[in-house]
């Protein structure tokens, strides 16, 4: 029998809020991690990073993904945090949803952007991933590297079910 381990956290983050939720998860809940590593990104600042990330994210763009170990059928439960871009999905994790998500998992999903207006991107990644998964939790955050005290408050009891 294959070993089956439990929870492994996906995430993207290009200015480090995803970076600091799946973290923040993976410390008090324990969880593996993969951070995404699309072979191309905007800049991480400035006009260039909304024009270009904001640009890739409307045309729906699809990155290749770098990462050596992107098998995550070996874990029961699937943890995706990412980021909205210009009201989507940021493109790595479209990416990994649509060429490397199993079926089959629990999945919970945190999204991060600065309006708070990430309930479309849930909705996106919702369809995309059932009805082959079940996506058990969802959450919806504000700039968590801002919000450190609200982040760690919403986060402690998020998908204990995943866990
Ligand atoms: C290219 C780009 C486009 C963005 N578009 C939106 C947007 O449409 N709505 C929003 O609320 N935040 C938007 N943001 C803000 C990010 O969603 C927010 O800062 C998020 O926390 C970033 O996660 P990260 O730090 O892990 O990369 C955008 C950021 C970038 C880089």
């Amino acid at each position: 029998m294959p070993d089956t381990k439990k929870t492994v956290i996906v995430y993207y983050s290009l200015t480090g809020n995803c970076e600091a939720v799946a973290n923040e998860l993976a410390d008090v809940h324990g969880a593996d991690k993969i951070r995404l590593q699309p072979n191309t990104e905007p800049p991480k600042n400035g006009i260039g990073m909304y024009a270009k990330g904001g640009a890739a994210a409307l045309r729906g763009a699809r990155p290749m993904l770098m990462n050596s170990m992107l098998d995550v059928s070996g874990y029961e439960n699937v943890i995706l945090v990412a980021p909205v871009w210009a009201g989507k999905l940021a493109p790595a994790m479209g990416s990994f949803v649509e060429r490397a998500m199993p079926s089959g998992k629990k999945v919970g999903i945190v999204v991060c952007s600065k309006s708070g207006r990430g309930d479309g991107v849930i909705s996106y990644l919702r369809e995309k991933i059932e009805p082959g998964s079940k996506v058990v939790a969802a959450l919806n955050l504000v700039e968590p590297l801002s919000n450190m005290e609200a982040m760690k408050s919403e986060l402690k009891d998020f998908g204990t079910e995943l866990f």
